[in-house]
C-alpha cells in the first residue's frame, strides 16, 4: 500500500526526533512522560517503554534544589518557554550531571496541554570553560609574576653589592650590622622571586611511575605529621609510565599533598585515588589515555573567598603560608601538559590532577 503524505511526515519527524542529539520528552498534563526520544534514553538511561507513564517529580530529580519537576508545572501553565540552565539532574544510578533545559508548553491533537522538555548535558563544555580559565589564568599570572620578577632581581642585585662594598668600608660593627640587615633581606628577596619564578632547571624527560612519585610524597607527609593523618590509597597498578620530569612531579604532589594535611589536621584522612581516563580532552587536546590522580580530604574545605583565586600566587588563608604552594604546583603540571582542578565543600575537598600519558615534554 502506498504511504500517504501525512505518514511519510510522521516518519520524517520520528526520524528526526529519534536521531537528535538533545534529549526531547513530552509530559502529559499530569506531567507524566508521554514520550521520549533516543538521546532522552541514554541521557537518562532508561529505556522509552519502561519511562512510560513514570512522574517527572519521579525521572528529573535534581539534588537538595528545587527540582525541574517544578518548572514543568510552571511551563504548563505559561505561553512562554521557560529555560533553565545549569541544573543539576540526579540520574537513576546516582551519578549527576549538569543540563541546559527548556520547557516549553503545547497543545497536543486532542487540545490537550503537555509540555515539551529538551534536555542538554552540559557538564563537559562546563569542564572545558573552566579548563580553558585556568590556563589563561596561569598564563597571564607567570606572564606578571616573569616580569615582575626580573624587574625586581636586577635593582636587587645592585642593592646587596653595594650594602657589601659599604659593610667592608666601614669598621664599626653597629653599622655593618645594618649593611647586614639590607643584605639578608636582599637574599629574603631574591629567594621569594625564584620561588615564584618555579623551578628554571630544563626538565627531565624519563619514564616515571606514577605510584612510585605518590608512595615517595605519601611517606614525607606522613613523616612530616609524625604518622598521625591516616593516607589510604586506592591505585590501580595498571596505568602505564608517563614521561616526565620526577623532582617536579614530587614537588607539585607535595604541595597538594601538604595542603590536604595542614587542612585535615592530625586526626584527618587523606585518600590518594590513581585512574585512567580514555579519549579525555586536556586543554582542547584530546588524548588516548590520561593518569588521573584523586587526592581527596577530609577538612573543613576551601574558604569561599578564596575558591576562584587558590591558583594566584600569594594567595594563602594561613597565617604562615606563602601562599605559592597551588601556583607551583599548577606550573608543574602544565609543563607535563597536564591540569589541576578542585572541588571543595566541608569534610570532602579534591583535587584532581590530569596528566597524559604517552607524551613526551
Ligand atoms: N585541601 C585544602 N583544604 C582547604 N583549603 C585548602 C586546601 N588546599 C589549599 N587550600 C587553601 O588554599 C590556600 C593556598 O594554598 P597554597 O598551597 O597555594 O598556599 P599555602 O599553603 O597557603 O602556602 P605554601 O606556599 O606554604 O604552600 C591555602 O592557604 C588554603 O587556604
Ligand atoms: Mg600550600
Amino acid at each position: 500500500m502506498a504511504e500517504t503524505a501525512s505518514q511519510t511526515g510522521h516518519n520524517i519527524h520520528q526520524m528526526i526526533l529519534g536521531n537528535q542529539s538533545t534529549a526531547v520528552l513530552l509530559f502529559d498534563e499530569a506531567l507524566q512522560v508521554h514520550y521520549l526520544n533516543n538521546a532522552g534514553e541514554m541521557l537518562l538511561g532508561i529505556s522509552a517503554r519502561a519511562a512510560m507513564g513514570q512522574s517527572a517529580a519521579h525521572l528529573l530529580r535534581c539534588p537538595g534544589v528545587e527540582g525541574l519537576a517544578s518548572y514543568l508545572q510552571l511551563a504548563l501553565q505559561s505561553d512562554q518557554p521557560i529555560s533553565k540552565r545549569e541544573t543539576p539532574l540526579l540520574l537513576s544510578d546516582g551519578r549527576e550531571i549538569i543540563v541546559d533545559c527548556t520547557l516549553m508548553s503545547l497543545l497536543d491533537e486532542q487540545s490537550n496541554r503537555c509540555v515539551l522538555a529538551e534536555v542538554r548535558q552540559i557538564d563537559l563544555q562546563l569542564r572545558l570553560n573552566r579548563e580553558e580559565q585556568l590556563i589563561n589564568q596561569n598564563d597571564a599570572t607567570r606572564e606578571l609574576v616573569r616580569g615582575l620578577a626580573h624587574e625586581i632581581k636586577n635593582p636587587l642585585g645592585g642593592l646587596r653589592g653595594a650594602a657589601q662594598l659599604l659593610a667592608m668600608e666601614l669598621d664599626n660593627s653597629a653599622l655593618t650590622e645594618y649593611t647586614q640587615v639590607i643584605i639578608d633581606e636582599a637574599d629574603r628577596l631574591q629567594l621569594l622571586v625564584d620561588q615564584l619564578l618555579g623551578p628554571r632547571k630544563i626538565p627531565l624527560n624519563k619514564a616515571v611511575n606514577i605510584h612510585h612519585i605518590l608512595e615517595h610524597v605519601r611517606s614525607v607527609v606522613s613523616a612530616s605529621t609524625a604518622n598521625q593523618i591516616t593516607i589510604q590509597r586506592d591505585y590501580d597498578p595498571s596505568i602505564p609510565d608517563l614521561q616526565g620530569d620526577p623532582d617536579q612531579l614530587i614537588q607539585a604532589f607535595l604541595n597538594i599533598l601538604q595542603n590536604s594535611a595542614q587542612a585535615a589536621g592530625d586526626k584527618g584522612t587523606i585518600q590518594l585515588k590513581t585512574r585512567i581516563q580514555r579519549h579525555f580532552t586536556l586543554a582542547n587536546k584530546n588524548y588516548p589515555l590520561v593518569l588521573q590522580v584523586d587526592v581527596t580530604d577530609d577538612g573543613p574545605g576551601i574558604p569561599a573567598k578564596l575558591k576562584n583565586k587558590v591558583f594566584y600566587p600569594m594567595v594563602t588563608g594561613r597565617a604562615e603560608g606563602t601562599g605559592l604552594g597551588l601556583s607551583i604546583a599548577q606550573s608543574l603540571i602544565n609543563r607535563h601538559a597536564g591540569l589541576i582542578e578542585f572541588s571543595s565543600s566541608p569534610g570532602n575537598t579534591v583535587f584532581t590532577i590530569y596528566l597524559p600519558l604517552e607524551q613526551s615534554l
